[in-house]
């Protein structure tokens, strides 16, 4: 048998430990992009055992929605409930005080509501991700209303961060987010107050959210394969 690509196999095994921590009876926000995707699929997998019931998920974009009803679980809204017990969640970068930047699926506006109103936020994460200081390889995404994308790319380029309009893949044109808006990707050199920039940012006019995530995180699962053989550890 062909082996795993070893990011894919990190990605792969985090998510399993990810979905062996959600409980019978709970309120279990899904989160979005491809090592989330393989907690969603065990978790399917343990309610489909019996292993794991009576369990509803709150999805934080329409694939993880798409997902979540291939694999069999249940879902509800806001609107019906009024916690999370456990958010499940990938990230783009993660540093050693558990600050992220998400928005790499252009799905953090809804992340951080879900992720944020979780009694216990799990991210998921292969050990490419973590990283001394945010911004350091990730661009920080900023999700933006489409009239006024000029005024913040100015903006954002007055912050000192290089922006790029994110371009569909197989789609002529922007990236149009689930709310109907568009990504701006604002590379900075590194971000030295994650919590003062989150804040700055948000307070631009036009400016849905942007993908910093200051004191959301509870515990961080990283993914890392050594000769072939794939362990998960909790930072
Ligand atoms: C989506 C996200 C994702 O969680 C983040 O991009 C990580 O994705 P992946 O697990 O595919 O590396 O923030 O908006």
């Amino acid at each position: 048998m062909a082996e795993m690509d070893p990011v894919k196999l990190m990605k792969q095994e985090v998510g399993r430990a990810a979905a062996a921590q959600v409980k019978s009876g709970t309120v279990v926000g899904l989160g979005t992009g491809s090592t989330t995707a393989f907690a969603i699929q065990f978790i399917g997998e343990r309610l489909a055992s019996g292993e794991l019931t009576d369990i509803k998920g709150v999805p934080t974009s329409f694939q993880a929605s798409v997902l979540a009803k291939q694999h069999g679980i249940p879902l509800t809204t806001l609107d019906e409930v009024d916690y999370i017990d456990v958010a499940i969640d990938g990230a783009d970068e993660v540093d050693a005080q558990f600050n992220l930047i998400k928005g790499g699926g252009a799905a953090h506006t809804r992340e951080k509501i879900v992720d944020g109103l979780a009694e216990k936020f799990i991210v998921v994460v292969d050990s490419s991700k973590l990283v001394d200081k945010l911004g350091s390889t990730f661009a920080l995404p900023v999700e933006v209303l489409p009239m006024a994308v000029a005024p913040v790319t100015r903006a954002l380029a007055g912050y000192g961060a290089k922006v790029d309009l994110r371009m569909g893949i197989n789609k002529d044109g922007p990236v149009i987010t689930d709310q109907g808006n568009m990504v701006l990707d604002a590379k900075f050199e590194a971000i030295t107050d994650p919590a003062e920039l989150e804040k700055a940012l948000n307070n631009i006019p036009g400016v849905l959210e942007n993908g910093l995530f200051v004191g959301v995180a509870t515990e961080v699962l990283v993914g890392e394969v050594k000769d072939g053989q794939a362990s998960v550890r909790s930072l």
